[in-house]
């Protein structure tokens, strides 16, 4: 291995293309407890424990990155709650300096027993994914029963005083449309921030095709005829890939993560670790920044720091899906870290 041993890593994550990194993206998993179609195969395989990295491990890579200028952790998996003692992991986050918020995305099948835990250790807040509300199609997708237990979840969330909570609904051609209009209903009616992601090829089962994606803009007039009309209103959070609106009525927000069809390249301010301990620059990403074997390997945080720069500067300016030279990653979407 190569290590750079002069100077200094730079002070901010800056790219080729003037783009600032403030969010880093952890897994802690690759197991779940559900298979999503548009993420896991039925019969996944999994990382072997040896190769994950510890809370220790993930938090000093949490420790050098703040010192280059990430502001906020995004906790993921897999299903990170299946990660035994998460919480650990959240109070050890919550005190490195710098570090401003540390958020969780979960599928919230464990999060009615976790989150009073989750709360008291620190996190700041909860991304849901939730596709159905409907227990036999929420099975086709998730592969799983489960709803219930999501919904009970999300009151419990409630009661412990998380606002503002984020459920993510993947949109699919063929398969969602039929949930959007009560996801849309529920969501306002609980005070819930919906956002429909726009189906990314990182699927293990190799399904996906340009025309099962149903886009952002799709969803849009699926809203606007049967739920209510929608105004464009300002992100709460800049950093965010979602654009927002409101129900003119007042009710409720809802954003749209258009990946594919509105790519927000530009402005991307995100790098991910993955659970086995490898930096990435983009979900799209065919390299990988070796972070674990450094931490094993008597690497110092200077060398780390240096691994992360190195992360960022070769990164491409955009994913590139529908060109040409688009190439699927060799991981899918719960081994990266969605
Ligand atoms: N395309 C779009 N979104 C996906 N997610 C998982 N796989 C995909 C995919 N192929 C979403 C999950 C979750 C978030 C982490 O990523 O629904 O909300
Ligand atoms: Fe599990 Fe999330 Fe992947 Fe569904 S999308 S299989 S909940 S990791």
């Amino acid at each position: 291995m190569t290590r750079p041993e002069v100077g200094k890593p730079p002070s901010v994550l800056v790219d080729q293309f003037g783009r600032q990194h403030i969010d880093l993206r952890v897994s802690v998993t690759d197991r779940c407890n559900l298979r999503c179609t548009y993420c896991m195969p039925l019969d996944a395989s999994f990382m072997s424990q040896q190769k994950l990295l510890s809370f220790e491990e993930v938090t000093r890579c949490v420790c050098v990155a703040s010192e280059m200028g990430v502001r906020t952790i995004r906790l993921t998996g897999g299903e990170p709650l299946m990660r035994p003692d998460l919480k650990r992991l959240i109070e050890q986050l919550t005190r490195v300096p710098g570090i401003e918020e540390v958020a969780l995305t979960t599928n919230g099948l464990l999060l009615a027993d976790q989150v009073a835990g989750l709360a008291q250790a620190g996190l700041s807040r909860l991304n849901v994914s939730l596709d159905s509300l409907d227990e036999s199609r929420f099975e086709k997708i998730a592969r799983r029963s489960g709803l219930q237990r999501i919904l009970e979840g999300l009151e419990e969330a409630v009661r412990q005083g998380f606002r503002s909570i984020r459920i993510n609904a993947v949109s699919i051609r063929g398969l969602t449309e039929q949930e959007i209009v009560p996801l849309a209903v529920f969501c306002r009616e609980h005070g819930f921030h919906l956002r429909f992601i726009e189906f990314m090829p990182l699927d293990a089962e190799d399904a996906w095709s340009r025309k099962h994606v149903l886009t952002g803009r799709e969803v849009h007039q699926i809203l606007e005829v049967h739920v209510g009309q929608l105004k464009r209103s300002e992100s709460e959070d800049s950093g965010q890939p979602s654009v927002d609106y409101s129900y003119v009525d007042g009710h409720g927000i809802v954003g749209f993560i258009n990946p594919v069809s509105q790519p927000f390249c530009d402005r991307c301010d995100r790098l991910r670790l993955t659970a086995d301990g490898q930096f990435k620059n983009c979900l799209f990403s065919t390299t990988d920044w070796d972070a674990r074997a450094l931490l094993r390997d008597g690497g110092t945080d200077k060398d780390l720091g240096f691994l992360l720069a190195a992360c960022v500067n070769a990164k491409h300016f955009s994913h590139g899906i529908g060109t040409e030279s688009f190439e699927r990653p060799s991981r899918a979407m719960y081994q990266i870290g969605g």
